[in-house]
């Protein structure tokens, strides 16, 4: 399909874009189950950066799959499908200079290491949001896990579709153990800390 197609090369480069924005871009891949707190903590993540001077785009799931992905639903191939695109949306956000925040349940970690390939290794920080089956299903935030367990909902992640936890993410936030402030802080630390690239 792409035979035809040759590339443009802009006049100005993702370098451009960053240093007028002074900042490194980066993606910081947020994945955990449904009600593991990842909207809060990217929610409270965006707005400390955005406090600190830092400009930022937050893809959110539940906003995407209202937009971008609203013709996918929730089988393995859709769920698929819904992280390649996201993926290359945060690339070329990475190119125009932004710090992007992605709060995706992102649950294979075949498709999270293709969303580290399209990004690419040095951009991608991938943050494993740690929190407990039952307790996500006690806080329950939307009522969806009642109605997965009443079968009104299927291929509900953690109930009849899998969640691929990952093994060595760079940051692992325990929800019980940490709040939000401390959540976005510990983020903020570990991304200062990376090489300029
Ligand atoms: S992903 O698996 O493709 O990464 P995504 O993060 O975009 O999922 O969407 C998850 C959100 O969709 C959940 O937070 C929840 O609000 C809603 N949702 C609706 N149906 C399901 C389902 N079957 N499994 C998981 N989440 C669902």
């Amino acid at each position: 399909m792409s035979e035809n197609l040759v590339a443009n090369i802009s006049a100005v480069d993702a370098e451009r874009r960053s240093i007028i924005k002074n900042q490194t871009p980066i993606v910081i891949w947020l994945t955990g189950l449904s009600g593991a707190g990842k909207s809060s903590i990217a929610n409270a993540l965006e707005l400390a950066l955005c406090n600190e001077g830092r400009h930022t785009y937050l893809l959110d799931g539940d906003n995407v799959r209202l937009g971008l992905c609203h013709d996918l639903g929730f089988s393995d191939k859709d769920r698929i499908e819904n992280i390649r695109r996201i993926s290359e949306v945060a690339k070329l956000f990475t190119d125009a200079g932004l710090i992007v925040i992605t709060a995706f349940i992102s649950p294979f970690v075949r498709d999270r290491a293709l969303a580290r390939d399209v990004i690419g290794k040095d951009k991608f920080v991938e943050v494993f949001v740690d929190t407990p089956l039952n307790e996500c299903e006690r806080r329950d935030p939307k009522g969806l896990y009642k109605k997965a367990r009443q079968g009104l909902i299927k291929d509900f992640t953690g109930i009849d579709s899998a969640y691929e936890a990952p093994e060595n993410p760079q940051i692992r936030i325990c929800t019980l153990e940490d709040d939000l402030e401390t959540a976005a802080r510990r983020i903020i630390d570990f991304i200062n800390k990376q090489p300029r690239t």
